[in-house]
């Protein structure tokens, strides 16, 4: 594993492991899933740890990281912008993770969402008032939630399956650098994750 991706990747794989194995949904074969966010660094490694199961992929995010979502494993695509498209794929998933910055796709993942299903925030939980039939769950890491769980099962996961790394920017480890990332992080900035090399 190159060593910029060790860097980069344990936070977020870590938290989409856990989205998918953290006992909140029993997911099994036949099952569609949501993922909102899924251009994210949570979002691309929900979309490639969840075909440990054989589920269909409803992933969400923007049109333009349409074509690398397919690539990384999605069945099915719907941009967050749309809300035709995302009324088309309404009422189909048995589990919907929410990994949009700060919940900003939380409306669109409840449409998706089938009647009594199951919704992971990984930020904030939604109100109940719009479908209150469905089950909603905030990801927080428990102390049984160990890293010597996680960690080996996701350098399996590499050796076996690869990982596509999320790094979004590589910048110097300078204060010019840091600065540059703190300006990144504040505007408008690609999804993924912001490394620095010493
Ligand atoms: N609970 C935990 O343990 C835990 C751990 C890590 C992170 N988090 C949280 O998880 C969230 C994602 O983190 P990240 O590092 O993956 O962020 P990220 O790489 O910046 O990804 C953000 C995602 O949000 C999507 N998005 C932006 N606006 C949206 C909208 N209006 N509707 C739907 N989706 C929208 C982006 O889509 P496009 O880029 O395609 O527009 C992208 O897929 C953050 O809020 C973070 O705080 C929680």
């Amino acid at each position: 594993m190159p060593l910029d991706f060790a860097g980069s990747f344990s936070a977020t794989a870590s938290t989409a492991y856990w989205g998918l194995h953290g006992g909140f949904y029993p997911l099994k074969d036949g099952d569609t899933i949501a993922i909102v966010g899924a251009s994210g660094s949570v979002g691309s490694f929900l979309v490639q740890l969840a075909q440990e199961w054989d589920v269909k992929i409803i992933a969400v995010a923007s049109k333009k990281n349409e074509a690398r979502l397919k690539e990384l494993g999605a069945d099915m695509f719907v941009d967050y912008r749309d809300p035709e498209a995302i009324e088309q794929h309404g009422k189909t998933a048995d589990f919907v993770l929410d990994a949009s910055l700060f919940n900003a796709g939380e409306h669109a993942a409840l449409i998706l969402a089938k009647e009594n299903a199951t919704y992971v925030g990984m930020t904030t939980l939604p109100d109940n008032s719009y479908r209150p039939d469905v089950k909603r769950v905030f990801l927080s890491r428990t102390p049984a939630m160990t890293n010597d769980i996680v960690i080996p099962y996701l350098f399996d996961f590499y050796e076996k399956h690869g990982l596509a790394d999320q790094i979004a920017y590589t910048l110097p480890f300078t204060v010019d650098g840091v600065k540059e990332a703190h300006r990144l992080l504040e505007g408008t900035r690609n999804s993924g994750k912001i490394i620095f090399k010493v």
